[in-house]
């Protein structure tokens, strides 16, 4: 077969027996190395989706994968019928490092949403007193928190939602960026959390504006309502900090984080907060066979270390400002292709003046000719999110390449 044949075949095979559940860019990957993925056809490109944020640590990080294989060769499972080795370490350290009482370890960011509800939920009837089934949480407009039946159910989004109905009820839906919206939902005694992301990131790298997150927490703290962070695209160094909380001083009642959790090697979830909202789960209400095994506490672990030790937060916000100072330059360069660009730490987006065959889909299909991955989000928008290892030469590189395929486009 020639090279060429051989990604036709993959991508044959994933048409023929998988279900149609995404539109991948064509593209077929076989390795992985920090910023670089290679393609079965030998070529290399930047990664600028870092798998939705879940690789911010760079591809097959080698002390992620240490870890990974060290602790496969030994335990991988005992689910949480029994205690293990590895569990009480990381929950210590996580909890340290985040500054929570407690941690519950979960699998993937969905399930960790889902959790967080639950949580929030019972919360609500155990410690605020709200009335048995009249817990409300709100959540904003262009929310992303994941696929399941009562995360949909507070989705806006007509693409995950419709025909997938009856929907779970107890969701108020608020704008995004609306601190008054807010104020006035809150006014509902039945409220128990406002659930939000500091940074929408599907919706297309969203910000809020300065202070949004620091005054929503306040208005929550006011009215006795927890503030639950989904942080599993933006924490872990995306936006230029740990979390993109800490932009703001915002230490959540709850938080979520996920994806880079485990570097890209397995999912590997966790929902932190402290013993007064935690402790509401008691035993044998809330679980999950994997959530808390051995090889994703010791992954974890390690992935944090490698943020950490590699200063990964502050080179997401240095190398962040520079990539939108060179695409605000290019945006004034080719104003017709590029209409605005926006962006947090090595959290980007490049919003695109759309034409006749010359969409964002057109243009990360160039964009790959050319030696770089990224993938539209809502139709115009291309969102710019490499791993955080990369250097500043590398991102040079890569400025190249966006300012070489948006001329020619
Ligand atoms: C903010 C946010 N929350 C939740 C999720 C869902 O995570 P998962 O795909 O691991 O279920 C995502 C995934 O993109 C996300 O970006």
């Amino acid at each position: 077969m020639t090279d060429k044949s051989v990604s036709q075949k993959a991508m044959e095979l994933e048409n023929r027996y998988g279900a149609h559940n995404y539109h991948p860019i064509p593209v077929v990957l076989d390795r992985g190395e920090g910023v670089f993925v290679w393609d079965v056809e030998g070529k290399k490109y930047f990664d600028f989706l870092s798998a939705y944020s879940a690789v911010n640590q760079g591809h097959c990080h080698p002390k992620i994968i240490q870890a990974l294989t060290d602790q496969a060769k030994k335990l991988t499972l005992t689910s949480r019928a029994f205690y293990n080795s590895s569990l009480g370490e990381y929950e210590k350290f996580i909890t340290q490092y985040f500054g929570y009482d407690k941690v519950l370890p979960m699998n993937t960011g969905a399930e960790g949403v889902e959790t967080a509800l639950k949580l929030c939920r019972k919360w609500a009837y155990e410690k605020k007193g709200i009335a048995e089934n009249q817990a409300k949480i709100i959540v904003c407009e262009g929310n992303f928190h994941g696929r399941t039946i009562s995360i949909i159910s507070a989705s806006t989004d007509p693409d995950s939602k419709n025909n997938f109905g009856p929907y779970t009820p107890g969701f108020i839906t608020i704008p995004y960026n609306d601190t008054d919206a807010l104020a006035n939902a809150l006014k509902d005694r039945n409220v128990a959390g406002f659930l939000v992301e500091p940074v929408q990131g599907e919706r297309g790298v969203m910000i809020p504006d300065e202070g949004y997150l620091a005054k929503c927490f306040d208005l929550c703290k006011k009215a006795n309502v927890l503030f639950i962070a989904d942080e599993i695209q933006t924490g872990l160094g995306r936006t230029g900090k740990r979390l993109c909380c800490d932009h703001e001083n915002v230490h959540p009642d709850i938080l979520i984080l996920g994806k880079a959790l485990s570097g890209g090697t397995m999912p590997v979830a966790a929902i932190l907060a402290n013993d007064e909202i935690m402790l509401c789960i008691k035993p044998g209400e809330h679980g999950s066979t994997y959530g808390g095994n051995s090889l994703a506490c010791k992954v974890a672990m390690a992935s944090i270390h490698a943020l950490e030790e590699e200063k990964m937060y502050d080179n997401s916000l240095h190398l962040g400002k520079i990539l939108l100072t060179e695409l605000r330059k290019l945006q004034s360069e080719k104003p017709d292709v590029v209409a605005n660009v926006r962006g947090k730490g090595l959290f980007v987006a490049i919003i695109i003046k759309e034409r006749k065959n010359k969409t964002a889909w057109e243009l990360c299909l160039a964009l790959k000719e050319n030696g770089l991955l990224a993938k539209p989000t809502h139709g115009d928008i291309i969102r710019l999110a490499p791993p955080l290892i990369m250097t500043e030469s590398q991102l040079m590189e890569c400025v190249s390449i966006l300012r070489k395929t948006i001329l020619e486009f």
